[in-house]
């Protein structure tokens, strides 16, 4: 069946990108046009993003925010590859520096508006368009407004009675909690103003109203599908995730191998491929150069890439980091985030000889940590998918992960006796774990060759493809449509 799908969205590679659901954004629409349907992709139209590269779609649109009044706001159009991506302009809102953020690292405290304005706004365009989607696939608390106006507001509406609605949970940290006020944004009856749907302990919870009102929830694996359901991972949420798991799937994200490569990577020192692994050495060299660590094949060098914050484990890492750094290997980081971290990690590379640290975001020293480490350090405290470790997979660098979320479903742990695995994996949420595991993996770097040259092998030749994940992206649309009829 092919299928008319509105796919919203806070970020999408390259236009505007905080986290992985930005790379989601970018290929998961690509390879659903890939096997014919009809996607428009809409997104909040930034600062950053320069208008003049963009072409005017429609303006004098309009959507009513309630006590707030209407809203008029103009769309713009990009065409990609099999797709249109539509932007929402509304300078008020998204005239700003950062997305979601002040300098200070702050909610801006107008996140209720900004975002319940854009979920109406995407429907609103869709309906000018005459584009009647399907499928609504929402994704985040930043679209969750979405699954609710549809099957309140909108449920008897000619132009949207015949739509499903998705909702994807790409981290459920993140829930859109606001004041009770923000309700009346949203333009529907107030009796959905109840702890079973969208109130959540007075406040307005529009992430726990997606879940409640979208046809199918999906996470993006898993075994993240399954933790939600769990007071350890449901932030507060798992008893109402629990009441809806009816209807959950988990669906694993898969990686642009376009832009993640090492036989074409255009920002690394050397192509290299399984064939061919000099190349790989000569990446090494090149990031110890840059980064200012002393030049060293002897020793593995571990590299980290990833938000500062504290789902990425940074406070494990804080806490082992002094036992780590006397262990026969290099450290590179490269985050940005909490502001005690990036002090902390820059302090680091100044006092330790074998720690180096670049704190801000830079896409090409991602890539090159990616070829240049030997293995890679994930020590998640929870992890939804997690991109990272399958990107190190493909570039033989070995991941050392905690196992959860898509971090226990994408990686093998290593078996010393049949040298089977790709990474080095732990469990318990604690420093001694995590010092633990990096011993074992830089023992097993350094003494047992045999078997690191299997991992790498194995790593690099798994894939994630985006095709299988689109597929079952599919099914669970025209499962959506038949439940809804
Ligand atoms: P999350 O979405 O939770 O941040 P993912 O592993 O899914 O985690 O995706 C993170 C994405 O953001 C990856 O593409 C990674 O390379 C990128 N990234 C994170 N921090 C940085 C940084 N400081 N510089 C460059 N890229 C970064
Ligand atoms: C979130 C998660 C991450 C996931 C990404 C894309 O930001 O933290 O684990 O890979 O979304 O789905």
């Amino acid at each position: 069946m092919k299928l008319n799908i509105l796919f919203c969205a806070s970020e999408m590679t390259p236009f505007a990108k905080t986290g992985g659901l930005a790379d989601v954004v970018a290929a998961l629409p690509k390879h659903l046009a890939k096997l014919g349907h009809t996607l428009k992709v809409v997104l909040p139209r930034y600062y950053q993003i320069d208008k003049a590269t963009l072409k005017l779609s429609l303006s004098g649109l309009s959507v009513d925010m309630g006590p707030l009044g209407p809203h008029h706001f103009a769309a713009f159009k990009k065409d990609l590859e099999g797709f249109e991506v539509y932007f929402i302009d509304y300078e008020l809102y998204f005239g700003r520096k950062n997305l979601y953020t002040d300098e200070n690292g702050f909610g801006y405290p107008d996140n209720d508006r900004r975002f319940i304005f854009f979920s109406k706004a995407a429907m609103e365009l869709a309906r000018a368009l005459n584009f009647r989607p399907d499928i609504l696939h929402a994704n985040d608390w930043h679209t969750a407004a979405q699954p609710i106006l549809l099957n309140t507001a909108l449920r008897h509406d000619p132009f949207w009675s015949q739509t499903a609605s998705i909702f994807t949970i790409h981290n459920l940290e993140h829930q859109g909690v606001f004041n009770p006020r923000a309700f009346e944004y949203l333009g529907i009856d107030r009796s959905h103003f109840n702890p079973f749907e969208m109130e959540a302990l007075g406040a307005l919870n529009l992430l726990k109203g997606a879940v409640y009102h979208a046809d199918k929830i999906t996470t993006v694996s898993k075994r993240y599908a399954k933790e939600i359901q769990t007071p350890e991972f449901g932030f507060g949420l798992h008893e109402h995730i629990k009441a809806h798991s009816y209807k959950l799937i988990g669906i694993l994200n898969g990686v642009d191998y376009e832009e993640w490569n090492p036989k074409t990577d255009p920002y690394i020192a050397q192509n290299y491929d399984l064939e061919d692994l000099s190349g790989k050495r000569v990446c090494t060299t090149d990031l110890q150069k840059k980064m200012g660590l002393p030049k060293r094949s002897d020793i593995p060098l571990i590299g980290f890439v990833g938000r500062f914050a504290r789902q990425k484990g940074i406070e494990l890492i804080a806490q082992g980091i002094h036992e780590m750094v006397h262990l026969p290997l290099q450290f590179v980081f490269l985050g940005s985030g909490e502001k005690w971290a990036e002090k902390f990690f820059s302090d680091l590379a100044k006092k330790y000889e074998n720690i180096a640290a670049y704190i801000g975001y830079s896409n090409p020293l991602a890539h090159q940590i990616e070829a240049g480490s030997d293995l890679f350090l994930m020590p998640s405290i929870f992890e939804p998918c997690g991109l990272n470790q399958i990107y190190s997979l493909r570039y033989g660098t070995l991941p050392i992960v905690r196992a959860v979320g898509g971090l226990d479903d994408t990686i093998e742990n290593y078996d010393p006796q049949s040298k089977s695995g790709d990474g080095f994996k732990f469990y318990d949420a604690t420093k001694d774990a995590l010092v633990g595991t990096v011993r074992w993996a830089v023992d097993t770097w350094l003494h047992d060759k045999e078997g690191i040259k299997k991992m790498i092998h194995y790593a690099m030749t798994r894939r994630f493809d985006w095709d299988r994940s689109a597929k079952e992206y599919t099914k669970v649309y025209c499962d959506a449509l038949e439940s809804k009829i």
